[in-house]
């Protein structure tokens, strides 16, 4: 049994959550694969993992002299076999079932009897994923949540499946402690713990300016001053994209019902294409 200061790991996916898996996997000093479907993806992680941690050195957040030993125990593939020798493998490709399921049945064949699989999923039951392995690797398949970006944010939701082992629960606690994150361990329910929590304010957020209460500024204001948050609904909905946020409502309201209902302004906006991100018109511009 490899000792979790030895695991190898692997990484599927080397888009916005998963390049920073795989950096702060390294940084603890595991060596890491990082898989992607082609070379483009992998050299434009690669070079965003670069820029990190130049904007980290200069904000006193990394040495200087891990840049070097980090960056090169991140080896990049386009072939999912070279994960084979992995001792744990985080899946963070696109959030569609069928894409997830194909990549994670790939890996149960080419992964070594005992090697863990976590998931990153935000929004796909568990258990669901877990029934595209073989029921050899079911017990060895789990969850975790990482929040962005991942290089800053602590938390990760760690969510056993109804035929995950005892045994991976807690190797998967042990790792996310080693890697100096904090993990949580949540039932496998739709949006597990913190995207409620999270949506439950978004819509709530949307509905005062619905009412015409404040301003959507004035609302990221109250919350970053009262509440202490370090962005306010607004800001975060205007980050991660109001139709990110609307598709993730639509799933908790199948799942719950009306608290989640998405708010009419919400759809009308993301309608507009006034959805936040890279360059489009959001809350705050
Ligand atoms: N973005 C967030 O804030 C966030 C937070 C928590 C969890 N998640 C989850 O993490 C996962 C990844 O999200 P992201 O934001 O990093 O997405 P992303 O679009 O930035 O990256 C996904 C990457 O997966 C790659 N990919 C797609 N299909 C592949 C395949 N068959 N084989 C190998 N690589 C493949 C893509 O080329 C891309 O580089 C999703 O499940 C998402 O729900 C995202």
């Amino acid at each position: 049994m490899t000792e979790l200061k030895d695991f190898r790991i692997g990484v599927v996916g080397a888009g916005l959550m998963g390049a920073e898996i795989a950096l702060v996997h390294a940084l603890s000093g595991h060596q890491v694969v990082l898989a992607d479907r082609n070379e483009p993806a992998l050299s434009a992680a690669m070079a965003r993992l670069t820029g990190i941690f130049d904007k980290g050195i200069a904000r006193g957040f990394y040495e200087s002299s891990l840049k070097a030993p980090t960056l090169t125990a991140i080896r990049t593939t386009t072939d999912l076999s070279e994960l084979a020798d992995s001792d744990l493998v985080v899946e963070a490709v696109f959030e569609k079932e069928e894409i997830k399921a194909e990549v994670i049945s790939t890996l149960d064949g080419c992964l070594k009897p005992g090697a863990i699989i976590a998931t990153n999923t935000s929004t796909i039951p568990i258990t669901v994923l877990a029934s595209h392995v073989g029921e050899g690797r079911q017990p060895y398949f789990i969850g975790t949540h990482y929040f962005s970006p991942v290089s800053r944010m602590t938390l990760v939701e760690v969510i056993p499946a109804l035929q995950t082992s005892d045994e991976t629960i807690s190797t998967t606690l042990r790792l996310c402690h080693a890697i100096g994150k904090t993990p949580v361990r949540i039932k496998d329910v739709t949006g597990f713990a913190v995207n409620r929590l999270l949506h439950v304010m978004l819509i709530e957020a949307v509905r005062l300016v619905e009412e015409g209460v404040a301003s959507p500024s004035d609302i990221d204001q109250a919350c970053r001053l009262g509440l202490g948050h370090p962005l306010g609904p607004f800001e975060l909905m205007d980050a991660t994209t109001s139709s990110l946020c609307l598709q993730v409502q639509d799933i908790l309201f199948q799942a719950y019902g009306e608290r989640f209902r998405p708010r009419p302004l919400l759809k009308q906006r993301v309608q507009a294409g006034y959805v936040g991100g890279r360059g489009k018109k959001g809350w705050r511009a």
